[in-house]
């Protein structure tokens, strides 16, 4: 039968993702639209986006927040350029976004000294090969498989490289544990389901330290550039950004860290998620012909949830059709590279409620593509 409920909200993307309950463009502070982001007021929000973002996350205080270009590419690239070549490197990835570092680390910087720790889609790579004396790249969560790392546990307090780890789909989602990493990344239209344009960048002493005492040998360009004369430009994490922001997407994301704090701070946005997990897990786990693509429990995303089906690709493809014609759910086919499936965003501006008024639909979808 034909479910009667629709999802209120039938947006499942996993980026950019579902604004937050209530989100009313309306309610923006927009007074520092039209004026420079150097200004007085500019600087204040950007300064106000920094300190908020690191006492609602927890950030140990001697760790810098930046505000930088180009997203969550932008921040990882920007350090990346700026530090990597000092010593070997470990790249550990398990789906398409990880790769992708690999891809910059080997073909366009062409570092010669690098080990690859592959896994497949839906399985972490063995973490115990990390030498601590290596810079480590790794994403926290696998946005297209649907696999996070559980703990860092594995990661050397001893180390002597950095730990350089895209998070840009945990955090405000999930512990991160901030002693155990040099370098995070992430953006805006991911759990926080702010807009896309600008990447934080998370450095600790030890990332200051590498980009004070190194100068790769290759030529930096000027919106990578944190040094100058050897010191970090100490600006760039107090919120003088290194070209101009989008002042409308800093203010959209004043309106998210907001809403974060009214609903009880980062430990209230991960619950969130993880009860949406829970809700889907009940779901995928009483019936037979959907599964998680994530191999280990306590490795599935509890943002970016990964499915695979009993069904061939074109009737994956119907399914995900039939569900956008009927407004029920847009977005939640499988990343182009990742095996075919749903994906479905399980992040903290999603409400539970509307997953589960999805989950009769998918029965319902299933049916109809499989008769
Ligand atoms: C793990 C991961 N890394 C990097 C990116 C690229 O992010 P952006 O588009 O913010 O640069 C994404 C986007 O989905 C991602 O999930």
């Amino acid at each position: 039968m034909k479910p009667q409920v629709k999802p209120q909200n039938p947006n499942f993307s996993s980026g950019p993702c579902s604004k937050r309950p209530g989100y009313d463009i309306n309610q923006l502070d927009i007074s520092t639209l039209g004026r420079s982001h150097r200004s007085s007021i500019g600087k204040a929000a950007l300064a106000q986006s920094i300190e908020k973002t690191k006492a609602l996350l927890g950030i140990p205080d001697d760790y810098r927040v930046g505000i930088v270009p180009a997203s969550d590419t932008g921040a990882m690239e920007m350090f990346m350029w700026s530090a990597l070549g000092e010593r070997a490197v470990d790249v550990f990835h398990w789906e398409s976004f990880g790769s992708g570092w690999l891809t910059d680390i080997v073909k366009q910087l062409k570092l010669q000294n690098v080990n690859s720790y592959p896994a497949p889609y839906g399985e972490l790579p063995d973490f115990s090969l990390a030498n601590p004396n290596h810079d480590m790249v790794f994403t926290w969560n696998g946005t297209t498989s649907g696999v996070k790392v559980p703990d860092g546990d594995w990661i050397s307090e001893q180390r002597q490289g950095l730990t350089i780890c895209d998070a840009t789909s945990a955090v405000f989602a999930m512990p991160m544990p901030w002693e155990k990493l040099d370098v995070i990344t992430f953006s805006w239209q991911k759990v926080l389901g702010g807009e896309g344009a600008h990447g934080v960048l998370v450095l600790s002493p030890s990332a200051v330290k590498r980009l004070e005492s190194y100068t790769p040998p290759w030529p930096l360009p000027k919106i990578f550039r944190m040094t100058k004369g050897g010191k970090l430009i100490e600006g760039i994490f107090k919120g003088a950004t290194i070209n101009t922001p989008s002042m409308l997407c800093v203010a959209d994301y004043l309106d998210a860290l907001d809403w974060v704090e009214k609903i009880g701070g980062v430990e209230a946005s991960i619950e969130k998620s993880f009860n949406n997990l829970t809700v889907l897990t009940n779901f995928v786990e009483s019936r037979d012909w959907i599964h998680f693509l994530a191999k280990n429990k306590n490795e599935r995303s509890n943002t970016s949830v990964c499915l695979t089906l009993d069904a061939t690709d074109e009737q994956v493809k119907a399914l995900i059709k039939l569900l956008d014609d009927e407004n029920v759910a847009f977005d939640i086919g499988a990343y182009r590279d990742a095996p075919a499936g749903l994906r479905i965003w399980a992040g903290a501006t999603v409400e539970s409620i509307d997953l589960e008024n999805l989950l009769p639909w998918l029965d319902w979808a299933y049916a109809q593509v499989t008769k």
